[in-house]
């Protein structure tokens, strides 16, 4: 695949319905469920990027095989006790953050030890995260500087836990629930809310989760263990994909757009909450519920009055993998924006946080950052003229879409390097985006 994109014109106005590919976080979670049931499961409308091929490849490595063709995937799952590898065997979660860290919980029960492995980028993330519950459960790990590469090997009699989340971590929760499953007796989290598709997930499945939701913490609790039947599941669209569309949108002249089954779960639409704030034109109808997660079809009109924002806290979970987008927005929002801890940004594919400020100074906006808040001074008259290239964002696919967006709505002539890092996440990206109009050479 080609590296570098050019772009030298706005896209023109355009008036489209488009269906963006299945949800990454639902994608993953149901090949790392399927590997656990026993039987065949089947999923539709899988998604087909890297994130997700490294969790099929992780699984067949652990001795579960697959199918996969045009339409759907299989997954022959042998049960809780199902994985079968050599001792030592390497597991490569490529870019996948979610991947690596939720398959230290599947893995709290193995006899023979596996080597986890991820790119550069992945590498050079935390795991003391997930370490620290998983040793509670009694699984050995061994890690220099709780980075990747990490050795790991389950113990024959995990002991359940009670644990704090406080990061607000969805890839922690799941993975503390995924270990849950394989362990006797009641494992306890007290959360701070994150997306829940895991939780969804097993209550689809009829498995023993309870869930108590206080006003700021989530109380869950899971009694192991129960084996379950292989499943067919259908996986929505993905709601961080969609939203490169709903911020294309607003800022194109004179266009509009209509999202079709994405996945509107609460715990991830914080973006949506936050662009109605700034007066975005966003409608959600045909709303439904499919196995516990709620699908609608999102409507999108170009917003020329975007007023600032003063981001709520609880938002910043909600909107944790689209907060680059929203930055884009208060660029050229009227007024001041301002986000408070959002330190978590900064533990992203790339330092988020950082890539944010370099990016909206680059093209000319003021902006104001500490550790984990950010000030963005918006300018509804932004006008670009001049050279941008975009390089050296560790390969962030969400950082590589953004400049995609910025370049087609703000002007001026852009060069875009590493593109094929959007594989990651939405390899049909850029034909999407040409489909609408979009000039990209
Ligand atoms: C994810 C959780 C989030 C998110 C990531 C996907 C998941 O990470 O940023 O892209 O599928 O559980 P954290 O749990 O670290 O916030």
């Amino acid at each position: 695949m080609k590296k570098i994109a050019y772009i030298n014109e706005k896209i023109d106005s355009f008036n489209s319905k488009i269906y963006v590919p299945g949800d990454k976080s639902l994608s993953i979670r149901w090949i790392l469920m399927a590997s656990q049931a026993i039987g065949i499961s089947t999923a539709y409308n899988l998604l087909k990027s890297e994130d997700v091929f490294s969790a099929l490849k992780t699984i067949k490595k652990l001795g579960i095989n697959f199918k996969i063709n045009k339409k759907s995937c299989k997954i022959f799952g042998k049960g809780l006790n199902g994985f079968n590898f050599r001792n030592n065997t390497i597991i490569n979660a490529g870019n996948s953050g979610t991947l690596a860290r939720l398959i230290f919980g599947l893995l709290v029960k193995s006899k023979n030890q596996i080597i986890l492995k991820g790119d550069k980028s992945l590498s050079k993330r935390d795991f003391s995260r997930v370490i620290r519950p998983m040793r509670m459960f009694g699984q050995n790990i061994i890690s220099k500087n709780q980075k990747l590469p990490i050795k790991i090997k389950g113990t024959d009699y995990p002991r359940p836990i009670s644990y704090d989340e406080t990061k607000g971590s969805a890839q922690i929760k799941s993975c503390i629930l995924l270990a849950a499953i394989k362990t006797p007796g009641k494992t306890k989290i007290k959360s701070i809310p994150s997306r829940d598709h895991t939780e969804k997930l097993f209550k689809f499945l009829k498995l023993p989760i309870k869930i108590f939701k206080k006003k700021k913490v989530d109380l869950i609790s899971y009694e192991g263990v129960k084996n379950y039947k292989g499943f067919s599941y259908v996986i929505p669209g993905d709601i961080s994909s969609s939203s490169f569309f709903i911020v294309l949108t607003l800022l194109a002249k004179k266009s509009k757009i209509i999202i079709k089954n994405v996945n509107v779960n609460k715990s991830r639409t914080g973006i949506i909450d936050i662009l109605k704030i700034m007066k975005a034109n966003i409608v959600l109808k045909n709303k439904k519920n499919y196995n516990g997660e709620l699908i609608a079809d999102i409507f999108v009109k170009s917003s020329s009055k975007l007023r600032s924002v003063n981001c709520p806290l609880d938002m910043n979970s909600r909107s944790i993998d689209e907060f680059l987008l929203i930055f884009l927005v208060c660029a050229i929002a009227k007024g001041v924006s301002n986000f408070n801890k959002i330190g978590e940004l900064r533990n992203k594919e790339t330092d988020r946080l950082k890539f944010a400020n370099k990016f909206l100074n680059i093209i000319g906006i003021k902006t104001k950052i500490t550790k984990d808040s950010f000030k963005i001074y918006g300018n509804p008259n932004l006008k670009l003229e001049k050279t941008y290239k975009i390089k050296n964002f560790d390969k962030d696919h969400r950082a590589c879409m953004l400049s995609f967006i910025a370049a087609l709505t703000l002007g001026g002539k852009w060069i875009i390097n590493d593109i094929d890092s959007i594989n990651t996440s939405f390899p049909s990206f850029i034909s999407l985006l040409k489909k609408l109009g979009a000039k990209i050479n």
